[in-house]
């Protein structure tokens, strides 16, 4: 095994006699070798956080082959004879950056940072095999690495400047092109700043790159032997012979063959499967070869699907067009299938074998007539890939000991044609929802259909065949009577049960006739190019366009008065971008490893509402390295934690209230041993009547956190009776997973004196988790030190829940006194922490023709969960935000927190604002809707105005986002345009939508809004700056640097910022509601100003001196050089009863809008362009709000459009890792997408004129929600249907679908509700 981890120079390898068959290379990278640069994220090959390159020699061509791969599923037995490169090995800041790290970072592409060193190997992997890549390279590249900081426009923009075709000015269409040495055309568009300088970067020089190490070389070329490894329960045999291999697995038919391990990894590490032995082929040669004949080609079953995608590509342009339909419907499938990492390992033979239900491959291998070769003791044989090989869920006719040595994939023939078809939640790096292949034969120059096949995945246990549907089209023309028919008997033919597992019924349903309906008009129009039919053909729907261009990012430059030093206003990159994109930066769970520290694992409810009858714990305590086990009678001091005035249990005792509920932990030596211990915990129940799951359970019930809130203004009942019309609507909008790339993590280490204890953890609020501590142990606060570096990103879900982990792990380190890290796993963290509110708004609304709304009444319902949480203050929040934009003079909202029997639900970016104003949008959508017209803003705050809380403003700069937003984005051109391609189009639909955020900054819980910060000065002149703000990601570091750097009048290089931690700055407020800079900004400032004070004299004395010598003088002068600073913040408060006051310091106002292209037969779409204006006052670092701007309309378009949590009807959450919930990905960024900072706006509020920024532009993602919305209501007209329709949030393909009406979607039955259990609760 070897590492490389300097310039181009092979380190000595590592050398590990003990491989565990068990361990993973992810682990061993971190905790065996101590390269923490490769991150953990999900652990199921779903994120791509863990990308490193591995590169093999093979003998037989004598080639190195280079390859990205996520360690997280790389069996570390599996690497023998290769090379790994992790993101430490390419480059580092103590020798030399490689270029990759360098421009993802100076791009901007790095915020929190945890995604980037897989982002880094992700695109180095690519270069290494194409240092000149196309944009669509890079954007296949990227598909499988999720990042939920940047909205990805910035990586990927990072990344282009590798690719010259996409360097271009694009300005001007080819003819007047930079590339050629031509002028742009609009000269000031030049001189406008950019967020960073490409002329800045080092060049990529390929021959520079790391070179394979020589010995692998000669290790590979010598004759191979067999391979053992024995780990705890675990044996591995790797032979070398297919003889050796075919006499292993008879003597062990069990045991799996692993290639890829990314079907068998997953099992065992999720599913608790365990193989004592296992087989690993992966060096039986015959596995991997390629033979060509004249029917067709042999591909071993060992190849990854790379290869098998390589090797069809390539044979593509060698034959004619006729011969190769198969292997051209296996690309189209094989470009889509998973990610580049999961491809490059995953076998053929593996996915065969696998026999997945929505398998991408084997529909396609069935209708082409594929075959396999498979081989054991009793012989040879071959196996046509049809019905009858896939006779289950995850199950194969082959007997346990047949190994499949080769797949055949044969030529298509003259008149034959052949088509891959799926659909996916979302559009790549996902398993499809429905998958199909489809092969059509006709005799020849006629319409007449001489054979057919069609497959699909995702409509039962396995592939299954759609035989039946065959018959009825067989020997009958290719027309709309045969397939008229045919669609009949497919829906018949493959009905799925109402509450078949995996759900979307009807959409699947719905599916598979539109699937085989593009097939039949593809075919059709491919027999009209022959001239087999001459008739009319219906029209042909193009793919969904792709092309990602570049963005504009505008923002105004610094006045030229400013002096060079003062970095405030400029671009300045995240302070640790750099270390971030080369591994160094340090996450909690990089920590090193402390003499005797122990992992703890929590034990969870596996019942949604209980009495617990019994714990045993015996079992856990007798396993191998099982130190303890903390239950709640271990806890000296406060056994709970008060929210909003409810204790909430930290471990459950005698009751428990959702599945996931924390009821004891198992602290062992190591994570997998805690692991075995927390699995042999038993806990028994007795089940409680009555779980509630739903909203409407909730209020059926009458079951919430109070208080409630109400807030009115005029008189609303009075008023809906001078209206013209009223409407009343609702709209059900689905929860949030924070998805914050690290995990929970913390560290707590006994100091071994006096009770004191040091806390390393990822939060928002350390003063909260040194709070929780304390007060759980029942020591004074002074005895805790809480230590936060960075946090791999929050978005709210690192306060609260947090603060509950902390408390259990201290129990640990306290009665073990032994340091004791907890690091949740994904699925563990989806399970545990909850996440944003699911919500249902109902409203009523009176308006008058001319769509002026008079009166609006609406409710807000929000699920919490099972304990309070800050649930009361996030319904507040909706009725307080609920005015967002517009004057409607007799208003009344009611907000509730809904208690139920899920996890408790907690703070995420907007906290509530995010789903009122969904509602309240959709209700002014409906309005419109109802009256005929586009939703324009009619109702607009316009002129001085008053909220509905009383609260005066001047909304000025809203309406100049408004009309600038207009204005940038085209908005009535290009309606008009969408109306002409909805005309023209039957099956895609355009749609386009505008909308305003008015976003209320700081915490309306007046207290909150405080700050402190310690800066000091050293002797030799460096400067180090403490403040209350963690950095989350915001770039908070980074522009408290520049506020010092103004401050001091020195260059933002002498500052540094360490940590945030609790014994330089206490008491401190959370990073949230968008205030982190506006206060620590003002506290780092006063400590600034009172140093720079203090050293007038010097600096008078001798002002020709340099920074580093008035620093040197004031410490022989005994002046001191360090100082606190302060800022008391705004005094905000709201009067419930009185309905009036001032809950914000100031508004950010935007506008966004977006266009989208529907597919309107899948639901799938894309959107074509997004335009903000945002209006920050002056930014203190547009580069960091433009980060903050993209990431938070992203996450927004993810809440929207594509983020999907599922429960099963007992409570438990289904979605636990990025397999089944699809956080937006690279393919999901709009193609272009163009932000604009407000010009000349002045914010007296906050620091240096700026805003806050943090949550407000994630509202504005909803503009994708309504450009779909738009685009189905065109698609809705074309069936004759008009007016107001539900569609909730998020709007994904299935529900766009639905929605849409298509006549596919109209011939699906629906279940009638009730009449079945469905497999997903809509809570
Ligand atoms: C994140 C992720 C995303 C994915 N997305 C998709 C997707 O979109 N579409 C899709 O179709 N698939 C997808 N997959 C599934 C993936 O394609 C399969 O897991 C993979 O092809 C299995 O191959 P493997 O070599 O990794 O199998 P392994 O895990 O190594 O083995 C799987 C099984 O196959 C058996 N086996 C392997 N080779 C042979 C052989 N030669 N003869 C007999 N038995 C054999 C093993 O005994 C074992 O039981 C995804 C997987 C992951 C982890
Ligand atoms: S940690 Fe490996 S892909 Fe997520
Ligand atoms: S920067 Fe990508 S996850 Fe934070």
């Amino acid at each position: 095994f070897y590492q490389w981890r300097n310039d181009s120079v092979c380190s000595p390898g590592v050398t590990e006699n003990h491989a565990d068959p068990e361990t993973m290379l992810l682990p061993f990278l971190r905790e065996k070798v101590k390269l923490t640069g490769t991150k953990y994220g999900c652990g199921g090959g779903g994120c791509g956080a863990c990308t490193v390159m591995v590169s093999r020699y093979q003998p037989a061509t004598k080639t190195i082959i280079h390859y990205s791969a996520n360690a997280c599923l790389l069996p570390l037995c599996q690497l023998h004879g290769a090379a790994v490169t992790t993101v430490e090995g390419i480059g580092s800041t103590k020798t030399r950056i490689h270029p990759v790290q360098e421009r993802i970072a100076k791009a901007h592409g790095s915020q929190c940072g945890f995604c980037t060193p897989g982002m880094v190997m992700s695109t180095y992997a690519l270069l290494r095999n194409k240092p000149q890549p196309t944009m669509d390279d890079i954007t296949e590249a990227l598909a499988g690495n999720l990042c939920r900081c940047t909205g990805y426009r910035p990586i990927v923009e990072g990344c282009r400047t590798f690719c010259q075709e996409a360097n271009c000015c694009q300005a001007n269409g080819a003819a007047n092109c930079c590339l050629n040495g031509e002028k742009n055309g609009d000269e000031p568009e030049q001189e406008k700043p950019q967020l960073f300088d490409k002329l800045d970067l080092l060049p990529l020089d390929p021959t520079q790159e790391l070179i394979f190490p020589p010995e692998l070389i000669l290790m590979a070329d010598t004759s191979p032997q067999t391979l053992t490894f024995h780990g705890e329960r675990v044996s591995w045999v790797s032979p070398v012979s297919l003889e050796e291999l075919i006499q292993l697995k008879a003597k062990h038919p069990k045991a799996p063959l692993v290639m890829g391990n990314t079907n068998i990894g997953p099992d065992m590490k999720f599913k608790g499967i365990l193989h004592p032995l296992i087989i690993s082929p992966t060096r039986v040669k015959e596995l991997f070869e390629v033979s060509q004949t004249p029917q067709g080609v042999w591909v071993g079953a060992g190849c990854s699907l790379s290869e098998l995608h390589s090797v069809l590509k390539k044979l593509v342009p060698q034959f004619p067009e006729e011969k190769t339909e198969v292997f051209r419907a296996l690309n189209r499938q094989l470009g889509n299938l998973g990610s580049v990492q999961i491809r490059n390992v995953a076998s053929l033979g593996g996915n065969i074998v696998s026999a997945y239900p929505n398998s991408d491959l084997n529909p396609i291998l069935a209708v082409g007539n594929c075959k396999v070769s498979v081989i054991s003791s009793g012989g040879r044989r071959e196996v046509p890939l049809n019905q009858d090989f896939f006779v289950g869920f995850g199950k194969v006719i082959l007997q346990p000991e047949e190994i499949v040595v080769s797949v055949f994939i044969p030529f298509s023939r003259k008149g034959e044609f052949v088509q891959a078809l799926r659909h996916a939640p979302r559009k790549e790096a996902s398993f499809a929802t429905v998958t199909a292949g489809m092969r059509v034969m006709f005799s020849e120059s006629s319409r007449v259909v001489q054979d057919i096949s069609i497959y699909y995945g995702g409509m039962g246990p396995t592939t299954v065949s759609a035989a039946k549907t065959c018959q009825a089209i067989i020997r009958r023309p290719w027309d709309d009577e045969t397939l008229g028919q045919a669609y009949d008997i497919l829906l018949e033919e493959l009905a799925l049960p109402p509450s078949a597992p995996g759900g979307k019924v009807e959409f699947r349903r719905s599916l598979t006739l539109s699937l085989l309906f593009k097939f039949y008009l593809e075919v059709l129009h491919k027999l009209k190019a022959m001239n087999v039919i001459t008739d009319e053909v219906p029209e042909k729907i193009q793919p969904l366009p792709r092309e990602i261009q570049p963005g504009l990012q505008e923002f105004q430059p610094v006045s030229k008065d400013q002096g060079n030093h003062d970095a405030v206003g400029r671009p300045m990159m995240h302070r640790s971008a750099i270390s971030q994109a080369t591994g160094e930066a340090v996450y909690c769970d990089d920590l090193p490893k402390i003499e005797g520290e122990l992992f703890l694992v929590v034990v969870t409810s596996s019942r949604a509402h209980a009495k617990i009858t019994g714990l045993d714990v015996s079992e856990a305590l007798q396993l191998p390295g099982v130190v303890d086990v903390i239950t709640t009678k271990d806890i000296p001091g406060k056994k709970v934690r008060t929210f909003c005035g409810y204790d909430e249990e930290l471990l459950a005792e005698s009751e428990v209230s959702c599945i996931g509920q924390m009821i004891c932990a198992v602290v062992a030596d190591t994570k997998a041993h805690a692991k075995r211990g927390a699995a042999a915990v038993k806990i028994s129940y007795e089940d409680l009547p009555d779980p509630i799951f739903t909203i409407e359970e909730a209020v059926e019930k009458s079951s919430y956190f109070e208080p409630r809130r109400l807030l009115q203004r005029g008189d609303v009942t009075e008023a809906f009776k001078t209206v013209d019309k009223v409407y009343e609507g609702e709209i059900r909008i689905g929860g949030q997973e924070h998805f914050y790339m690290e995990t929970q993590s913390m560290l707590v280490v006994p100091v071994g004196e006096e009770m004191e204890f040091n806390v390393y953890i990822s939060t928002q609020w350390p003063t909260l988790i040194q709070d929780a501590v304390a007060e759980t142990l029942n020591i004074s606060s002074n005895r805790v030190t809480c230590h936060v570096k960075r946090v791999g990103g929050a978005f709210g879900g690192k306060v609260t829940r947090t603060s509950v982990l902390a408390s259990i792990t201290s129990v640990a380190a306290w009665k073990t006194n032994r340091a004791v890290r907890c690091v949740l796993e994904r699925g563990e963290d989806m399970v545990i922490t909850g996440g944003r509110h699911p919500t249902l708004g109902k409203y009523k609304v009176g308006f008058m023709n001319d769509g002026k709304i008079v009166a609006a009444d609406i409710q807000f319902f929000a699920n919490s969960g099972n304990t309070v949480d800050e649930s009361p203050l996030v319904a507040e929040k909706m009725v307080l935000h609920m005015d967002n934009a517009y004057n409607i003079p007799n208003l009344r909202g009611r907000g509730a927190a809904c208690k139920t029997n899920l996890p408790s639900n907690t703070a995420f970016r907007g906290f509530g604002v995010p789903q009122s104003l969904l509602i309240v949008e959709n209700m002014i959508n409906d309005v419109a809707m109802v009256l005929g017209c586009p939703a324009d803003k009619v109702n607009m705050y316009r002129g001085p105005s008053t909220t509905h809380y009383k609260f005066e403003f001047n909304p000025e700069n809203l309406l100049r986002c408004w009309e600038e937003g207009k204005r940038r984005s085209d908005y009535s051109a290009r309606r008009a345009a969408i109306e002409q391609f909805n005309q023209q189009n039957r099956w895609k639909k355009r749609g386009i939508s505008i909308i305003p955020i008015k976003y209320g900054i700081a915490f309306s819980d007046g207290f909150l809004n405080q700050a402190a910060a310690l800066v000091h000065i050293y002797k030799d002149g460096s400067v180090l700056v403490s403040h209350g703000g963690t950095e989350i990601g915001q770039g908070v570091h980074t522009k408290m640097q520049q506020v010092a750097s103004r401050e001091l009048h020195i260059p933002p290089s002498k500052i540094y910022i360490s940590e945030t931690s609790t014994n330089t700055v206490p008491n401190t407020c959370p990073s949230a509601a968008s205030f982190g800079t506006d206060a620590n900004g003002m506290a780092v400032k006063d400590a600034c100003q009172i140093l720079y004070q203090r050293l007038e004299p010097i600096r008078k004395k001798n002002p020709k001196g340099t920074w580093e010598s008035w620093a040197k003088e004031a410490f022989m002068e005994k002046i001191s050089l360090s100082a606190t600073g302060f800022y008391k913040g705004p005094d905000l408060y709201l009067d419930w009863d009185k309905m009036e006051g001032q809950p914000y310091a100031y508004y950010t106002y935007g506008v966004s809008c977006s266009e989208v292209e529907l597919d309107c037969l899948t639901g799938d779409y894309r959107t074509l362009r997004t335009d903000i204006v945002m209006d920050i006052g002056k930014s203190v670092n547009p580069s960091v709000d433009v980060g903050q701007i993209e990431g938070a309309f992203t996450q927004g378009l993810g809440l929207y459009t594509l983020e999907e949590l599922k429960f099963s009807p007992f409570g438990l959450l289904y979605t636990r890792g990025p397999s089944q919930y699809k956080i937006p990905a690279v393919c999901d960024m709009p193609l272009q997408l163009n932000i604009y900072l407000l010009p000349d706006s002045e914010n007296p509020y906050a620091i240096y004129s700026s805003k806050g920024i943090g949550e407000p532009a994630l509202f504005l993602g909803s503009s994708v929600f309504f450009a779909i919305k738009d685009a189905v209501a065109a698609a809705r007209s074309d069936s004759g249907l008009k007016g107001p329709f539900s569609l909730n949030s998020p709007a994904t393909p299935e529900r766009a679908c639905l929605a849409s009406a298509s006549p596919f979607t109209q011939k699906v039955p629906a279940s009638k509700p009730g009449s079945f259990k469905p497999w997903a609760l809509d809570i």
